[in-house]
């Protein structure tokens, strides 16, 4: 795993939108994770400039959502559909044919899990997956003990997951309880995954999940197992890291972060 701490939220959110276009310019079929949540929409929004200014191309890239809720038509303002259709996908070239999302409304979620999985694999596995981190240490909606090998399925939303999405809901009361997502396991298996955090309220389960043991109860600590993981965070979410002077040696003096330090957002 490396940490790369950028000054301020937008810094870490230009460099994770740079390291995605430099993996797409390298690969225009790339098989491209997505994730959800307030962090990710600075990113999409730096993509989308991107895809104005300087021509970067979606026409060829196949995406893969990491979850949806059950029982949310995709019309629904608080569907993942819907959130990714309004942050990223109308406003740039992606074919929305080649975007995909489990199907929360499928009558046999079972076979429609499966079938995500499937799905995945017919398309070459995931190179890139795209992560944000719940404030109870989640990835996707891997919540509290899923297990580390688990694939997609459904699963029961926290109280504190509840919380932390009710205001696209409106209120508590409105969030749906059971979403699918795309397993611990599932997520391992992609090629590259970079997991942006930011602010100060992440700091604490930043540093577990970067430091801290492998444990079934904050899923984001299975991260540590895979081969090729970068988790950008701003200074704020960095603040309870013990190794930051060694983290940022390391992004300073490698030859491969040499193309994406100093820039200025
Ligand atoms: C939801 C998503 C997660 C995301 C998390 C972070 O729970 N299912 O994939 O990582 O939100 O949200 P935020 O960026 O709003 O803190």
């Amino acid at each position: 795993m490396e940490v790369i701490i950028q000054p301020d939220a937008l810094a870490a959110s230009s460099l994770v939108a740079r390291l995605v276009a430099s993996e797409l310019r390298a690969n225009p079929y790339l098989v491209l994770g997505l994730a959800t949540g307030r962090t990710m929409e600075r990113v999409y929004q730096l993509l989308v400039a991107m895809h104005r200014e300087e021509g970067l191309d979606f026409s060829l890239c196949r995406t893969f959502n990491l979850d949806e809720y059950v029982g949310l038509p995709p019309t629904h303002p608080g569907s993942f559909r819907y959130y990714m259709n309004e942050h990223l996908f109308k406003h740039v070239n992606v074919d929305p044919r080649n975007t995909h999302f489990p199907d929360g409304n499928a009558p046999d979620l079972e076979a429609e899990c499966q079938a995500y999985e499937a799905k995945i694999r017919r398309f070459g596995g995931i190179d890139l997956q795209l992560l944000g981190l719940g404030r109870a240490g989640h990835i996707g909606f891997n919540e509290p003990l899923s297990a580390l090998r688990s694939r997609t399925r459904v699963k029961a939303l926290t109280p504190t997951t509840i919380e932390q999405n009710a205001p696209f809901f409106g209120g508590p009361d409105k969030v749906p309880r059971r979403a699918i997502t795309m397993g611990v396991g599932t997520i391992l298996e992609a090629r590259r995954l970079i997991l942006l955090a930011t602010g100060s309220e992440k700091a604490d389960i930043v540093a577990k999940a970067v430091e801290g043991p492998i444990t079934a109860m904050i899923s984001a600590t299975a991260l540590q197992l895979h081969p090729r993981c970068t988790v950008v965070v701003d200074e704020a979410a960095a603040a309870r890291l013990q190794g930051s002077e060694y983290y940022r040696w390391i992004f300073e003096n490698e030859p491969e972060w040499a193309p994406f330090r100093q820039h200025q957002p």
